[in-house]
Formats: C-alpha cells, sequence, structure tokens
C-alpha cells in the first residue's frame, strides 16, 4: 500500500472505519462524525433503529427483537451491508447530498497494517456502497503519523505505537515508508475484557461493559501505575444470585489482570526494534515513542512502557483521531510529497 498523495488530494472524503470508533473527515468541513461503530436492528424487519451512540447506548438493555451488531470487528470490515449503512444514516441526508454534488466521488480510507487483500476490498465494497467511485487506501500507521505531525518524510527514525480497540499496531517509520512494523491482536478491548474477567472470577460480580471505563477512571490517580489509589468501589451485579452488589476492589490486582495483554505490547515494540537497522534504533533512543489511537489513554500506559522500555513516551495530542486528520491533512494537500532528487551525475 503506497501513499499517491496525488490522488489522494484528489479524493472528496476520508473515512477511518474502527472497531470501536467511525470517523468521516469531509474536504473542506473537517471531522464531520466521531461516532461509536455501532448500528441497532429490528431483527424481524430488518430496519436500521439506531446508530452511532444512539445504538451504543442500547447496547445489553434492548428487548429481543432488536439487536445491537457491530459491523467492524478486530479491524476489519466483517459486514459490508451493514458497515454502509450505517455510514449512510450517519453522514446523514444533508452531507451525503453534498457528496453526491461530485460527479465522481472519490473517498479515502485507513487500513490496518498488513491487512490483507480480502480486508482492504471489504473496506474499498463498503464505501463504493456509499456511492465512492474510486477508494485510496493509506496505511493506518501512516496516517496517523502524519495526523500527529511526526517528520515521517525526514531519514531519521521515528516510532509510532497505534493503540487501537482491536489490536495495537507498532512501526518505525523513515523517509515516508514503514521500514518495520507489527500488528498485535490486543487493544483496548482486550484490557477491558480482562478487567471484567479479574472481576467475575475473583469478586463473583458481573460487569457491565460501559462500567469498565469508571472502573479504570477509578485506577487513576496515575492509573494503571502503583501510585493511585489502594482500592476502589465498584458496582455489579453478582454472579449467583443476580442482586445489584458492590465491592471494594485491590487496584494493585486488577492492575496485574492488566498486565497480560499487555505483555504482548511489549512484545511487539521489542520485535520492531529487533528488526531495525542499529542507526534506526539510535535516532529512537533520543526521539522516544508516540502513541496515537484511543487506548493510549488509558490511564497510566505511557508510564508502563516508558518504564518497560527506557525509551522516551509521549502521548500525541487529540490520539484518538489522529489517523482521520492525517488522511484529512492529505486530501486538504497539506503535505508536501517527499521528493528524493536523484544526484545529478
Ligand atoms: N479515556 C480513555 N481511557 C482508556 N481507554 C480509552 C479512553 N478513550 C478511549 N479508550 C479506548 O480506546 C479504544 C478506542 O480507540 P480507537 O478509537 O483508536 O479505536 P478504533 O480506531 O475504533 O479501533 P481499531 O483501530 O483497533 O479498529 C476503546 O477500546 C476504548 O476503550
Ligand atoms: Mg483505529
Amino acid at each position: 500500500m503506497t501513499v499517491n498523495l496525488e490522488q489522494l488530494r484528489r479524493c472528496h472524503f476520508a473515512v477511518d472505519l474502527g472497531a470501536a470508533r467511525t470517523r468521516v473527515y469531509v474536504k473542506g468541513a473537517g471531522l464531520v462524525i466521531d461516532q461509536p461503530s455501532a448500528a441497532a436492528v429490528n431483527s424481524r424487519s430488518g430496519a436500521l433503529i439506531a446508530v452511532g451512540e444512539f445504538a451504543e447506548r442500547m447496547t445489553g438493555r434492548t428487548p429481543d427483537y432488536i439487536q445491537v451488531v457491530r459491523p467492524i470487528a478486530g479491524g476489519t470490515v466483517v459486514d459490508i451491508e451493514m458497515a454502509h449503512r450505517m455510514l449512510r444514516q450517519l453522514l446523514g441526508d444533508k452531507t451525503r447530498r453534498a457528496l453526491r454534488r461530485n460527479l465522481r466521488l472519490r473517498a479515502a480510507a485507513c487500513a490496518p497494517h498488513g491487512a490483507d487483500p480480502l480486508a482492504q476490498r471489504a473496506i474499498t465494497e463498503t464505501l463504493v456502497g456509499l456511492g465512492a467511485r474510486r477508494v485510496e487506501l493509506v496505511d493506518t500507521l501512516i496516517a496517523a503519523a502524519v495526523g500527529c505531525g511526526l517528520p515521517v518524510e525526514r531519514p531519521e527514525a521515528t516510532m509510532i505505537l497505534m493503540c487501537g480497540a482491536a489490536s495495537t499496531q507498532v512501526a518505525v517509520l523513515s523517509l515516508g515508508s514503514i521500514v518495520a512494523a507489527v500488528r498485535i491482536p490486543v487493544g483496548g478491548d482486550a484490557v477491558d475484557h480482562a478487567i471484567v474477567q479479574h472481576l467475575r472470577h475473583h469478586h463473583e460480580l458481573l460487569l457491565p461493559g460501559q462500567s469498565v471505563r469508571p472502573l479504570q477512571v477509578a485506577l487513576s490517580g496515575n492509573g494503571i501505575t502503583s501510585q493511585g489509589p489502594a482500592e476502589a468501589e465498584i458496582h455489579g451485579r453478582d454472579v449467583v444470585t443476580g442482586l445489584p452488589r458492590s465491592v471494594r476492589v485491590d487496584t494493585a490486582a486488577v492492575r496485574d489482570a492488566i498486565q497480560t495483554p499487555l505483555t504482548g505490547v511489549l512484545d511487539g515494540i521489542g520485535k520492531v526494534l529487533r528488526d531495525c537497522q542499529p542507526d534506526l534504533v539510535a535516532d529512537l533512543a533520543d526521539r522516544g515513542i508516540v502513541m496515537v489511537g484511543g487506548s493510549a489513554l488509558l490511564p497510566g500506559l505511557d508510564h508502563m512502557l516508558r518504564q518497560a522500555t527506557g525509551m522516551p513516551v509521549h502521548i500525541a495530542e487529540q490520539p484518538d483521531i489522529c489517523a482521520v486528520q492525517g488522511l484529512g491533512a492529505m486530501l486538504e494537500g497539506r503535505i508536501e510529497p517527499l521528493v528524493l532528487n536523484p544526484m545529478a551525475a
């Protein structure tokens, strides 16, 4: 997947289809949509009832005949038809009408690093279903690096850690390209899952999905680092009786539970560093790692990475929207193409 800035500049809108959130940037208008990738469907008639924020709020609270579905799972569009119906609804009539005014509608989208041809095709088909005549795909890591202002086009190494919901992607970039990268199938969802499982096994408490975030917040002060409070009170449902109950949770034990998925991320960083030339690794020791993606906001994750790698770790400004903002910058022509002048003979 090579970035063709000339073609990207001719696109009218850009989409980041994430496992957790869908984001759309419209040329000239900016980021117009940042909503959960969820749709509520009437399973009897197949009609769409709600999308985005509304649909997500319905999760776990619906009668039998309403189903909340997530058309994007594990970073891949798994239900193309539903994904494009969801996008259509999210965009709304006004934006869709404005986009349709372009005779040959062109779209850009980011695809996870190493996405196979089938996954790439699914993203393209989703946007074609929305009326796009041509779709440009950009590696999420490059889009995010551009979006957070990393000097990707210079002959210096920069390391980016994309902490998404379904996966974590790590890359070293230099001269506008990816030098080494891995994608680890562990993200914010795996961290949430580890917390839910811990409470279930050690406190016989069922925690609704939406309550995991308050627990993470309760863990801060310094989040998953050891300087946070020793205990936090959590409300949930007793596994056996089904009655509401609250427990005092030992935060050190929750931190341990989170460590397991995070070990995979550390292994990934190690692998990328081993795949790089020593010169690049020397650059990285100074410049460190830039974290992007929604899970970069997990309290204390940056501190943990700093301790584990001994490298400086920075969280990008607005880390969750870096990828779509990067695509936006390419659409608006704010990115200068990399010109490598062949030396005169
Ligand atoms: N303040 C926060 N604290 C902790 N975690 C957060 C916070 N905000 C978002 N997250 C987590 O970030 C994840 C969403 O990140 P992001 O929006 O980058 O995902 P995505 O792009 O939809 O997923 P992917 O790129 O993996 O397909 C969710 O797992 C969410 O729990
Ligand atoms: Mg993402």
